[in-house]
């Protein structure tokens, strides 16, 4: 569609929206997920430190972690000083939280063979009160490039509203589009000058459909509301993201949101779904837990390289559920049994267990992507290997079983 009959679709109060839309972002990263850490499901506003950025890199390396491609260490809502900018109009941070200043932490992130990742919202604050960057984005993206930035996440609180104006923590009637505010801060990024590029991750919550025309302005954007710490926010995003899997590819990715394992409040199985469901997904995995006390069962299982494999895949694309012959059929909300994608060198199927423990099976004839004949498989979790026409796990409540699936020849 040519601009003028584009402008003539939105109509004039649209203008500014619809000229963002003629720039498509093209800056040559995230093509595959990001992975990494973010403070936010730590401690929220305590964890915006040097003290736990610095201690979840090297827990990265010490761990392993960063072997695996988690790199970057990503600190969340809460860097600066609350009161507002300098005399200069800049972000200040927090002399509490950073008193060598980001940029020697960005600089030792760096020198351990990691990325550093930074927080700001595109309202007039933050979603926790602290000044965000309405009007200030080229400011703000030259502060970033100063630092050396790699990574921006972008919030969506007290943004121009139709419903009370700029004062709505959360506001569902944007005035007059994110668009407008996302593709201000994109434009931002991509002008200014840095020896780092700076990977765009878009934090509005699903509002105005963002996976439709995501792509245009940021990495990745999140689905849907945050992953809050309990299953009900892990059944409510996996569930969703089975319905929009075909937005994501590389250079733009649908974000499921920070992980919440290791924080001692799913099942061991309901962590192994979790992590499983998210990495066929093609979400970011971005670890949210304290890295210097992460269980071992939880590390085993976001340590698991053939699911890595999966989700780092050149690829790019998300799986999503399909319903076998004789099967039931998907509940919205619920995370449905029975998921398939492709990747370069084969198929990832994923078998759950919501609600209860029970033996799940497939016929390969019956997975998009496979056939009738036979398949060669392995189960990433329990590391089990196979050939033959089908496949059948016992799992407990709340579980997952991830494959990859090749030819028999493979
Ligand atoms: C929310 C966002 C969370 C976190 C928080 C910080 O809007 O979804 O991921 O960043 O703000 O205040």
């Amino acid at each position: 569609m040519k601009t003028s009959h584009l402008i003539l679709a939105y109509g004039t109060a649209d203008l500014v929206s619809a000229a963002a839309l003629t720039r498509r972002l093209d800056n040559g990263l995230g093509l595959t997920p990001s992975m990494g850490w973010s403070g936010w499901n730590v401690a929220q506003c305590n964890s915006a430190s040097e003290k736990y950025a610095l201690e979840t890199a090297n827990a990265f390396v010490s761990l392993g972690l960063k072997d695996l491609g988690y790199q970057y260490i990503n600190i969340d809502d809460c860097w600066t000083v609350k009161s507002g900018r300098d005399a200069n109009g800049n972000l200040v941070p927090d002399p509490n939280k950073w008193p060598r200043g980001i940029k020697a932490v960005a600089d030792e992130i760096h020198g351990l063979g990691l990325k550093f990742g930074l927080y700001g919202c595109a309202g007039k604050l933050t979603c926790a009160g602290y000044p965000g960057s309405e009007g200030h984005e080229q400011q703000d993206a030259r502060s970033l490039a100063s630092w050396d930035v790699d990574f921006w996440k972008y919030d969506n609180c007290y943004t121009p509203c139709k419903t009370g104006g700029d004062d709505v923590q959360v506001c569902s009637s944007p005035d007059p589009s994110t668009k407008v505010w996302y593709g201000a801060m994109r434009d931002a990024l991509l002008d200014v000058k840095t020896t780092h590029d700076i990977l765009f991750n878009m934090c509005s919550w699903g509002v105005e459909q963002v996976w439709q025309w995501g792509k245009t302005y940021g990495n990745s954007w999140r689905i849907d509301n945050d992953n809050w710490q309990d299953w009900a926010s892990v059944q409510r995003i996996g569930s969703k993201a089975a319905g929009i899997s075909q937005y994501s590819a590389p250079g733009g990715f649908n974000d499921l949101d920070m992980l919440i394992v290791g924080n001692g409040v799913l099942t061991e199985p309901q962590e192994r779904l979790h992590f499983g469901l998210w990495a066929i997904a093609k979400s970011p995995l971005i670890l949210g837990t304290d890295m210097t006390k992460i269980p071992s069962s939880t590390l085993a299982i976001v340590s698991n390289k053939g699911i890595i494999d999966i989700n780092q895949d050149s690829l790019g694309v998300a799986a999503t559920t399909f319903q076998p012959p004789g099967a039931p059929a998907p509940v919205s909300g619920q995370i449905y049994t029975y998921w398939a994608g492709p990747l370069s060198d084969g198929v990832a199927v994923g078998l759950t267990s919501v609600g209860s423990a029970k033996t799940v099976s497939v016929n390969f004839a019956d997975v998009p992507g496979l056939g009738k004949g036979s398949w060669t498989w392995k189960e990433m979790y329990s590391g089990k290997t196979g050939t033959g026409e089908s496949v059948s796990f016992d799992l407990a409540e709340d579980d997952m079983a991830v494959l990859k699936v090749t030819s028999a020849s493979k």
